[in-house]
């Protein structure tokens, strides 16, 4: 799983704190150590990815264990596989990430949000945590055992391209009606999550080889509430009025509900 120079490909080698290809570009990690990968000129924004507001509302959220349960759907179906190296795109603060490791020997978590590599890279030291894009993976072809994806970007040829013959990528989505009493109280009308609108993106480079529903009941309090409002981006889209009137109780029931899905490089890609 090498790394690879973000402006020419190259591959990367570390001396010391610093990565430098050929070339002579260079790139040095930072003190809590991860690797920015991400030139000015790949940016989009100032800031791209998740805002640190929403990192930090999801990371007390998972923090809490309100996902436990498809943390652990996610390790058992991998865990068969036995992957030496993984990569999980869109890691976030790395709360899933942190559990791959303990499957996987060799683990990669990458983001473009760079608040939230900062604070992975300070949970975890076993995984190698890079700022960069998923649309121009820094890693050699063919040279990764497993993709994860989970409520991530998937650019399905990028993916392909790093992925050793016969690799895998795992990809976590929410299902028709996950957090359904919640947002049917934030909106008048509650419209299906279409959680297979993305496989035919996948199609021409992956065959799905098992599907799993996870679902399960989310007590929470006010606090919980708060973060889950925070961290969910649709969230922001209801009414002012709708929104408070949420924020402002101490307790709120609803359902989590997810698909779990691994897909297999096709033969010949
Ligand atoms: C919904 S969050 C999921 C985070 C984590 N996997 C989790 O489930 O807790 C999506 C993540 O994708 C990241 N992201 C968005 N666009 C990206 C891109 N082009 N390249 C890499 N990461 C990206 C965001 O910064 C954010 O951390
Ligand atoms: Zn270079």
């Amino acid at each position: 799983m090498h790394l690879t120079c973000p402006l020419c490909q190259s591959p990367l080698t570390r001396t010391d704190r610093s990565w430098r290809c050929p070339q002579g570009h260079a790139f040095d990690e930072a003190r809590e150590g991860y690797l920015n990968l991400l030139p000015v000129q790949h940016k989009k924004s100032r800031a791209p990815g998740d805002n640190d507001a929403m990192v930090r509302a999801r990371r007390d959220f998972l923090e809490a264990g309100h996902y436990l349960p498809l943390r652990a759907a996610v390790t058992a179906m991998l865990q068969p596989l036995a992957a030496h190296t993984l990569l999980d795109i869109g890691c976030g603060e790395g709360w899933y990430t942190t559990a791959l490791c303990d499957v996987v020997p060799r683990v990669v978590g990458l983001d473009i949000a760079k608040e939230a590599v900062r604070l992975a890279a300070k949970r975890d030291p076993r995984a190698t945590w890079l700022v960069a894009s998923a649309a121009r993976l820094p890693l050699a072809d063919a040279s990764v055992d497993v993709v994860t994806s989970l409520f991530s970007p998937l650019p399905a040829a990028e993916i392909a391209r790093v992925l050793v013959p016969g690799g895998h990528l795992l990809v976590a989505t929410p299902a028709a009606r996950h957090l359904w009493s919640l947002r049917a109280a934030l909106f008048d009308e509650v419209r299906e999550h279409a959680p297979e609108k993305f496989v035919a993106s996948l199609a021409p480079h992956f065959t799905r080889v098992q599907q799993q529903a996870v679902g399960f009941p989310l007590q929470l309090d006010g606090a919980a509430l708060a973060n889950l409002l925070t961290m969910t981006p649709y969230a922001w889209r209801a009414t002012a009025a709708k929104r408070e009137a949420l924020a402002g109780l101490d307790s709120f029931t609803t359902d989590a509900a997810f698909t779990v899905q691994l897909f297999r490089l096709a033969q010949g890609d």
